[in-house]
């Protein structure tokens, strides 16, 4: 080479070295700063964010900055600053009190892919407040509350029963099929074909977004989108994610084909009924057969997996306190008999303390969405003196407000009696909010918990749990497959007492 090209390659390089370093240096300048006066909170190493320290239980790490900074506080993950609200009141200010402003859900890539803007659970804007309100008067008029939602969910506990019996053992899949069952005939009442292999297929298949997928994926909210292998594996589970799509979109079409050939305005009997008929009378762009799909499978995914995980995670403390199982089935013997046509109802609960203080400490111990499902904000709002800027995504650690030591005594143990006064009766927590609070809470509570109460009642009234030997005793041990905290599976026997 000559010296001339020598020194143009030098020159080249050392433009090179110099773009890098001002690009780093801008980026570090822009990687430290943060919206004026927000929230408090770590600000980890570049481009990951606090990911590297948080370890695998996200909800402890959060909770380890409350004594610093209070019920408000800010993290960063990959480029994203989240704002968290870590204890009730904060939650309640935001979610209730400013409910207007912080009833979002954070924009994503994938969740975008997967809901094509439609459905409840991820759904914005007018589209989300018009669904929400459509589900809430169809579940009402499907008789949400009433004696014939009992009657429903008691002949599934029997068929439940019927199948332990008959099949035995692993229990955890059997559980699924009865929320599953449940859930169906609410959504698509005798439409529903229990042996449509679609459906079973779907029914049995574990949750679906792994957790640390759904972290992975919250960091590529921001500007990692080229860094290649988190692409890859998003990608991947995003087509993972399309082709269970599509099979739950199969069965949902075969449902709506049949439901249109037999609509009868004057007797709507399940879910689809109520929305086709909606979809004649209004016009609009919410009542698409689209948005039915994804709102349906937003009713699968959101009605099923968290029955499932609650249900199992009751058996877990039923097997592990077998005193507390005991106590049910003495409640139960005194309180509804052991008479066959003794059938247990709603209104069974007012009279059974103990049950009920069993379901909600099972709630508080094993806290099913520890980070609840993430909020936005959708218009600039301050909290607590703190400026939060419109789009900022919102944490809330419902585990930590279940396990506050502050309001909790010994947290880390079961004990079913803390939720009873001195006289025995039933005390319901303000601070056990499994079903989030405010504009964007559960809308499944009520359906939920009849399928909870109903199946306790229902099956421990003639049955009792017992340890099955060949399993040994299920431990806490939470399968990690899901963002749904969930036991891992057992076996147990069931056996009539
Ligand atoms: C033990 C059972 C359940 C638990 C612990 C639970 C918990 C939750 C939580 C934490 C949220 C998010 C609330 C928020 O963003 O602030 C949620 C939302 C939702 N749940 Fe449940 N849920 C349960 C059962 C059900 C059932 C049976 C259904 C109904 C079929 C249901 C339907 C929904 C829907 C549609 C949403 C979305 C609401 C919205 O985004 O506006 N859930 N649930
Ligand atoms: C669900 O319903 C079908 C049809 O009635 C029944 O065969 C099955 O045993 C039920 N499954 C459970 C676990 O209840
Ligand atoms: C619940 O069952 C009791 C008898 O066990 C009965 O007296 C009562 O009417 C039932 N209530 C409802 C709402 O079905």
């Amino acid at each position: 080479l000559s010296t001339e090209e020598l020194h143009f390659e030098r020159m080249i390089s050392s433009i090179y070295v110099f773009g890098f370093v001002f690009c780093l240096v801008c980026y570090l300048f822009r990687w430290k700063s943060r919206p004026k006066n927000f929230p408090p909170g770590p600000l980890g190493i570049p481009m990951l964010g606090v990911a590297p320290f948080a370890g695998s239980k996200l909800e402890n790490y959060l909770a380890s900055f409350y004594k610093k900074y209070g019920g408000v506080m800010s993290f960063r993950l990959g480029p994203k600053d989240w704002v968290v609200l870590n204890d009730l009141e904060a939650i309640t200010q935001a979610f209730t009190k400013q409910g207007e402003s912080f009833s979002g859900r954070p924009k994503s890539v994938v969740f975008d892919q997967l809901t094509q803007g439609c459905g409840i659970v991820f759904a914005n804007g007018d589209r989300w407040q018009h669904q929400r309100r459509f589900v809430l008067t169809a579940l009402k008029r499907l008789g949400m509350g009433k004696r014939t939602m009992d009657a429903i969910i008691n002949e599934e506990t029997n068929r439940f029963i019927a199948s332990v019996q008959l099949a035995g053992g692993t229990v955890s899949i059997l559980i699924r099929r009865l929320q599953a069952n449940n859930t169906c005939n609410f959504l698509s009442g005798k439409h529903f074909d229990y042996k449509d292999k679609r459906l079973q297929a779907i029914i049995d298949h574990r949750p679906a977004l792994s957790a640390v997928i759904f972290y992975l994926h919250m960091i590529k909210c921001g500007s990692l989108q080229n860094v290649m292998f988190l692409c890859t594996a998003i990608n991947s589970n995003a087509k993972y994610q399309a082709n269970k799509k599509s099979s739950i979109f199969a069965c949902v079409v075969t449902m709506i084909n049949n439901h249109k050939q037999s609509l009868d305005e004057n007797n709507l009997c399940d879910f689809i009924d109520i929305f086709l008929s909606d979809m004649k009378k209004q016009k609009g762009d919410f009542f698409t057969k689209l948005q039915l799909c994804h709102l349906i499978r937003d009713l699968f995914v959101g009605g099923i997996d968290t029955t499932t995980a609650a249900l199992g995670w009751g058996i877990v403390c039923l097997l592990n306190f077998p005193e507390c199982q005991d106590k049910i089935h003495q409640e139960i013997d005194q309180i509804i008999g052991k008479l066959n046509y003794a059938v247990p109802n709603m209104s069974h609960q007012e009279k059974m303390p103990y049950l009920r203080a069993f379901i909600q400490e099972v709630h508080r111990f094993q806290t099913i969405a520890g980070l609840n499902i993430p909020h936005c904000v959708t218009e600039d709002c301050i909290l607590y003196g703190y400026r939060i800027p419109k789009g900022t995504p919102v944490m809330s650690n419902i585990w930590f407000v279940h396990n506050d030591p502050a309001h909790w005594q010994e947290p880390q143990k079961f004990r079913p009696e803390r939720h009873l006064d001195g006289d025995g009766k039933f005390i319901p927590s303000n601070r056990v909010i499994p079903f989030s609070v405010g504009h964007r809470s559960c809308l499944g509570v009520q359906l939920a918990k009849a399928e909870l109460f109903l199946f306790y009642a229902g099956v421990l009234k003639h049955h009792e749990f017992q340890v099955d030997p060949n399993f040994g005793l299920p431990d806490w041990s939470r399968d990690d497959g899901g963002t749904l905290k969930t036991p891992k599976d057992f076996t147990v026997c069931i056996k009539e007492r």
